[in-house]
């Protein structure tokens, strides 16, 4: 089952002979009960895409489908937009307590008290946070913060789960935790989701498939181990330079000397450049 379908999508920036194409996908589906990683350097059009996706920010043109139902971006019903829940890489915490935070969107929802309080102990403890059920969430550290709002975001039993950098902030240990709870979440509850990282590593460990862009354009779709075995012409520069980052990391003997981490750098410029005009 295909949850969601862009066709054509163009996201212009400025007006006249001063507009500026930021984002084009000619063709991407989200498919039920994936984890679909969207990659690619600073600047790429990661986070257009999400917003697109997430029917947050209408494109310029272009058709976008849910379940196949066409949507219209300036008019998404009520209905479909809480099938969405979307999670960004600095937690939007109210100030008021974690078990609060996590309840609010149940309360707007009308979910009856004893009902509300289940499902957030429950969303508390898979992500691990029950004992901080009654701090406030601005003294939370950055770890707890954000596995508070992924509980936030997941207690809604959302049929997409869009995430924005989610981890950018954490160190590595906090992250490759939180990553571990998050996949194992994900795949018990069966949730799609959308997650856009800059970083390579988090995408092929969360990931299903990779959606590889560069200067504004979709340039590789497909599942993870084909990304890595066959990349696109486009999508080379940016995966083998991850690839060779991770082989020289591993196997290079430390002479001091820095080792030329990006073959090839030339290319990955040029592939930066947005296009301009529609
Ligand atoms: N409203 C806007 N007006 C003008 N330019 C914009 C606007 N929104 C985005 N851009 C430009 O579009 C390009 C893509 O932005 P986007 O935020 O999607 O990139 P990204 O891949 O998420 O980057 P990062 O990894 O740094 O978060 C950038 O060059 C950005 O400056
Ligand atoms: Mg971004």
């Amino acid at each position: 089952m295909i949850i969601c379908e862009l066709n054509e999508v163009h996201c212009l920036v400025g007006r006249g002979r001063r507009a500026r194409s930021i984002l084009y996908v000619e063709h991407l589906r989200l498919r039920q009960g994936e984890i679909l990683g969207v990659i690619g350097p600073n600047g790429a059009g990661k986070s257009t895409l999400l917003k697109t996706m997430a029917l947050l920010e209408p494109p310029s043109s272009g058709t976008l489908l849910y379940r196949g139902q066409p949507v219209d971006p300036a008019r998404v019903p009520a209905s479909l937009r809480r099938r969405m829940s979307t999670v960004f890489q600095n937690p939007l915490l109210l100030d008021m307590s974690v078990f609060d935070n996590v309840a609010i969107g149940l309360s707007f929802r009308g979910v009856p008290r004893k009902e509300r309080s289940k499902r957030v102990n429950e969303w508390l403890e898979r992500f691990r946070v029950r004992h901080l059920a009654r701090q406030r969430a601005r003294t939370l550290s950055g770890g707890e913060a954000q596995r508070v709002s992924l509980a936030r975001a997941l207690v809604l039993q959302p049929e997409v789960l869009f995430m924005d950098e989610p981890f950018s902030a954490l160190d590595f240990p906090t992250k490759a935790a939180l990553m571990e709870d998050l996949k194992a979440v994900l795949r018990e509850s069966g949730t799609t989701a959308v997650l856009v990282t800059h970083d390579f590593l988090e995408a092929t460990f969360m990931a299903d498939r990779l959606a590889v862009l560069v200067g504004g354009e979709l340039v590789q779709e497909g599942p993870v181990p084909e990304v890595i075995a066959r990349p696109t012409e486009r999508a080379a520069p940016f995966v083998n330079g991850w690839k060779s980052m991770a082989t020289q990391a591993i196997s290079q003997p430390k002479t001091g000397a820095s080792p030329h981490v990006f073959p090839e750098d030339d290319h990955l410029e040029a592939a930066r450049s947005p296009r301009t005009g529609a």
